[in-house]
């Protein structure tokens, strides 16, 4: 079988910034330095009044067609990933067809459209089903677009108001990719949980704490089970991009995988000698003294020089554009993959042929990792974005005008303002329909 995997990748942020440090958080009488050292971000994207998860996707994707010069004829798949949708039946998928068709000649309508719903980790899963739509020899020779695309919004003044984000990512998955290859092996960690959910509401019910405890526990679940498969030794990955809530989740999450992954290696001999072993439960007489036990163990692991490095090799470069815009929900981890390549190339590192280890999380919840090759094209690719440029765009809010945007989306409520950016060569939503949908149009 020929591979099949990324081919192309786009981002679109919202463009509202609001600064964490500087304008949330003395706001909210915080120090800044839960936001910028304790959390691990700087600011969070927002929409602005004309954007939304249908005019963000649908930007993004337009930007794809047009760098890969593709029509619609050349997509025979469209799947959008999201936990924002604002409608229980027509997919979002439709509207951003029916907005892409503004613009191209043809149409998609002998496309396969549909919209994956699993928390953050169903962008994954849209690209899961689109590998498998190409493996099965059903694509006819088409690619598939697939859209994570979220307004990551939280009730005011709850905990999650500080993770908040929105925008993006656009992927082309086709055979002979030029970004990365698609390995076969995965590793699954799913359970029913009450952490994070929407029942019929627009703003998440959120355990804060205990969400990343199921981060955590599912995602060693999902190690164990790709360790089954394939390799797992931390000099086998350039990076490991993990679903990025905030950068201090994963730093809890790196620390976690290095200790199970350096298990019966020469690392863990190598470690051994300056911390000692990893503790191992049989050891121990009952489940408390073990997790103290692992406590210290993975507090003394943390100042190691051999994690230390790895985290600032693997890790550290996964989180840049994370750190700019908060949390995407669905586009997240591939945001943080996009972010890794981009230091490669900046660093002008060579990677093709090199692996990375590709860890997706959704609430309720669910962990998938995947191994994935990165392609001779990978860099051409990545220096074709203009995330830095966007972010640089972005209109910085004042808090007042933070409260207003936040009214502005929030679906309870009708608040009508002023857009704060002028909108160009770009989708808008422009109104409502008679049946009450949503409207858009394309801005020269
Ligand atoms: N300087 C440095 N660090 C600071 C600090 C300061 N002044 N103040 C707080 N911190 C640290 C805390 O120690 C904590 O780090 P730790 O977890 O390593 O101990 C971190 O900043 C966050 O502070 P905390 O008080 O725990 O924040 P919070 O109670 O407001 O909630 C979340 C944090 C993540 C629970 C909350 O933002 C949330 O509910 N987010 C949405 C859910 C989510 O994203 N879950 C992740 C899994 S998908």
């Amino acid at each position: 079988m020929t591979t099949v995997g990324i081919d192309a990748v786009e981002i679109w942020t919202g463009k509202l910034k609001l600064d964490l440090p500087e304008t949330f958080a003395p706001a909210q009488g915080d120090d800044p330095e839960k936001y910028t050292k304790g959390l691990g971000l700087e600011a969070s994207s927002f929409p602005d009044t004309y954007e939304d998860i249908v005019t963000m996707g649908a930007n993004a994707a337009k930007r794809l067609m047009d760098r890969k010069g593709l029509v619609p004829d050349d997509i025979g798949r469209i799947d959008v990933a999201t936990e924002s949708a604002f409608d229980n039946s027509k997919p979002v998928s439709t509207y951003v067809a029916g907005c892409l068709e503004q613009v191209y000649d043809g149409d998609f309508h002998h496309a396969n459209k549909g919209e994956r719903k699993f928390a953050c980790v169903s962008g994954t899963q849209s690209i899961d089903d689109a590998y498998n739509w190409i493996a099965a020899g059903r694509s006819r020779g088409r690619a598939a677009l697939v859209i994570a695309t979220d307004t990551a919004l939280y009730a005011r003044d709850s905990s999650g108001e500080a993770t908040q984000g929105a925008g993006a990512v656009a992927m082309l998955i086709d055979e002979e990719p030029d970004l990365v290859a698609l390995s076969h092996e995965q590793g699954y960690g799913s359970a029913d949980e009450t952490d994070f959910l929407k029942p019929q509401q627009q703003f998440p019910s959120v355990d804060g704490k205990r969400s990343m405890q199921v981060y955590l526990a599912r995602m060693r679940e999902a190690l164990q089970d790709f360790e089954g498969q394939d390799t797992t030794h931390p000099d086998d990955f350039a990076y490991v991009p993990f679903h990025t809530p905030f950068p201090g989740m994963v730093r809890k999450a790196g620390l976690l995988g290095y200790r199970r992954i350096v298990r019966n290696t020469d690392l863990e001999s190598e470690i051994a000698e300056e911390i000692g072993r990893q503790p191992r439960e049989e050891a121990y007489e009952d489940r408390e003294a073990y997790e103290e036990a692992i406590q210290t163990h993975m507090d003394e692991l943390k100042q190691t020089d051999q994690y230390r490095s790895w985290y600032d090799a693997t890790i550290e470069p996964t989180l840049s554009i994370s750190r700019q815009v908060g949390n995407w929900y669905t586009g997240s981890v591939h945001v943080a993959r996009v972010s890794a390549l981009q230091a490669a190339a900046e660093a002008g590192r060579g990677l093709s042929g090199e692996r990375l280890l590709v860890a997706s999380y959704g609430s309720g919840a669910q962990a998938e990792i995947h191994a994935e090759t990165v392609q001779d094209g990978w860099k051409e690719e990545i220096e074709a974005l203009t995330i830095d440029e966007q972010l640089r765009r972005r209109y910085d809010l004042d808090f007042e005008e933070y409260e207003h945007v936040h009214d502005a989306h929030n679906h309870d409520l009708d608040t009508e303002i002023e857009a704060f950016t002028q909108p160009s060569g770009e989708f808008v939503h422009a109104g409502w329909g008679r049946m009450n949908e949503r409207t858009y149009e394309y801005v020269e």
